[in-house]
């Protein structure tokens, strides 16, 4: 019998790096999906050697029954603000000082509410060594003076390193748990999409690596903007074939945007992975803006109110989103011009009394949608858990 040779699995040697003892990792945020982002890069970090063992986690500092929250973190590891429950790997080590968290650092992971980032930039510029790798896992879009601007863009030009974007299907608290889902990577370039696959897969959060990394973003933002309108269609008791024509419409303007406004190529593939159809669904179904939007329509409270009331502290991005989406398309003259096929579903929902997201969003800019307004129906029996 020839000798069977029995391959060790050994632990991958760590690529040359810019630092001693494997890539430094830091992420930049510690909200919901930063925390469980944390979990799962902390307990890679801490088996591959390829990356140093003690990944910093920039908090932003808050008081939580009288104790700071990178204190709690630290001693507890746990969030208990943002991510109860869960605990933490011991080698993720809350950092209140950004510039301290970020030191060294080369990998960045950014993943903070969309409008915090450009402050957070402002105050990173000038100490990011330049071949830092960074990934955003930010869900949301900026106005620039030519209209759309990716925050991976942002980041970009603040910063000037090279970003890679991770979105797809994934409810923080359902990842935390570690239940099964997928998500997708998009990058330029490939070999920082392999570090950082490495970085962030495991067997239950598994990860497809694609080029088209503006694509991804989009489908990231834009995502938001239809689980307002799936939120609305709820809190009106429109009914689950009305939800799935707005899931449908949405999708479809979710391509022609993207064609209209990434640069580079935009192919239906992409929207087939993690970060269209299957985030698009889970977030019209489970997200925190479908669930808030559903409140808005039936109680006419202010959006901020109703965040207030029901987040704690957590922050909608699909309103604001809908808001820069609208001033875009009315800077370029688009709204009024839409596409034939989606002119005609609006007016086809408009029958029903629906709200074009549209104008939805124009409400919901000024936050003043009046309780008159909109037929007013009962509360759900059994609230939805956050
Ligand atoms: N939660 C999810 O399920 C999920 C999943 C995928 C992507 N995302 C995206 O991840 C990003 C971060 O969301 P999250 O869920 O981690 O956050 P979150 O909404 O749970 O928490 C808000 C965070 O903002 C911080 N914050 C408050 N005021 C601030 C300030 N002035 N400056 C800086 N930070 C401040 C808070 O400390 C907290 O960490 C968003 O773009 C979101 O769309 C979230």
């Amino acid at each position: 019998m020839p000798p069977v040779l029995v391959v060790q699995r050994s632990r991958r040697p760590p690529p040359a790096s810019p630092t001693m003892g494997g890539r430094k990792v830091c992420i930049v945020g510690s909200g919901n999906w930063g925390s469980a982002i944390a979990k799962i890069v902390g307990n890679n970090a801490a088996k591959l050697e390829q990356f140093d063992t003690t990944v910093n986690m920039w908090v932003f500092e808050e008081e939580v029954s009288g104790k700071k929250l990178t204190e709690i973190i630290n001693m507890q590891h746990e969030n208990v603000k943002y991510l109860p429950g869960h605990k933490l790997p011991p080698n993720v080590v809350a950092v209140p000082d950004l510039l301290k968290a970020s030191a060294g650092a080369d990998i960045l992971i950014f993943v903070v509410p969309h409008q915090f980032i450009g402050k957070l930039c402002e105050q990173l510029k000038d100490h990011v060594k330049k071949e830092t790798i960074g990934v955003s896992l930010i869900k949301g879009v900026d106005e620039g003076p030519e209209g759309l601007k990716l925050i991976s863009h942002v980041i970009h030009e603040w910063l000037g390193i090279e970003m890679s974007v991770l979105m797809g299907a994934n409810i923080a608290n359902e990842v935390a748990e570690e239940k099964f889902c997928e998500t997708t990577i998009g990058c330029k370039n490939l070999e920082h999409g392999q570090i950082l696959k490495e970085l962030m897969q495991t067997c239950n959060f598994r990860i497809t690596v694609v080029p088209e990394a503006d694509t991804v973003e989009i489908c990231g933002a834009l995502k938001n903007v239809v689980a307002v309108g799936a939120g609305f269609c709820d809190g009106l008791s429109f009914g689950d074939n009305t939800k799935a024509a707005v899931i449908r419409l949405g999708l479809m303007e979710m391509i022609t945007f993207a064609k209209l406004f990434c640069k580079g190529p935009v192919t239906s593939a992409t929207f087939l992975e993690s970060c269209g159809i299957a985030d698009l669904i889970t977030t019209c179904y489970g997200g925190r803006n479908r669930r808030v939007a559903e409140a808005f329509a039936r109680t006419g409270k202010s959006i901020e109110q109703l965040e207030k009331e029901m987040l704690n502290g957590q922050k909608l991005q699909g309103p604001q989103t809908a808001a820069e989406l609208n001033h875009i398309l009315k800077q370029k003259n688009l709204v009024e011009k839409g596409k034939d096929g989606l002119r005609q579903a609006a007016s086809g929902l408009r029958v029903q009394g629906l709200l074009r997201l549209h104008d939805a969003s124009d409400r919901l800019r000024g936050l003043s949608l009046q309780r008159q307004s909109l037929p007013l129906l009962p509360a759900p029996k059994s609230p939805e858990a956050a």
